[in-house]
């Protein structure tokens, strides 16, 4: 079991979740947060620490959110380690909840 960050994080990357995980398993791209699933202790103080409720445990993912599992595995493998809270895009308030995001994610 592991814990995933989905869609609605994608040009909010508020990380404030980062702050809260007692085994640094968050992983940082351009403009979206992972969490290795290999490394998630399935603890859930990162879900409510959230701003834009972007983190779900996989068996509570909300519909249409499936496919950021695999995805939230296979950048955790790529992207490097943040465990520091950094400033949120001046933007991110603008996009969070925005519909359609999946497709602004950059790798
Ligand atoms: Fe880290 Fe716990 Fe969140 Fe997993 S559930 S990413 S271990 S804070
Ligand atoms: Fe993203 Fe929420 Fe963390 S917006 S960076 S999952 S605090």
């Amino acid at each position: 079991m592991t814990f995933v960050v989905t869609e609605n994080c994608i040009k909010c990357k508020y990380t404030d979740c980062v702050e809260v995980c007692p085994v640094d398993c968050f992983y940082e791209g351009p403009n979206f947060l992972v969490i290795h699933p290999d490394e998630c202790i399935d603890c859930a103080l990162c879900e409510p620490e959230c701003p834009a409720e972007a983190i779900f445990s996989e068996d509570e993912l909300p519909e249409g959110q499936e496919e950021f599992i695999a995805l939230n595995a296979e950048l955790a493998e790529v992207w490097p380690n943040i465990s520091e809270k950094q400033d949120p895009p001046a933007d991110a308030e603008e996009w969070d909840g925005k519909p359609g995001k999946r497709q602004h994610l950059e790798r």
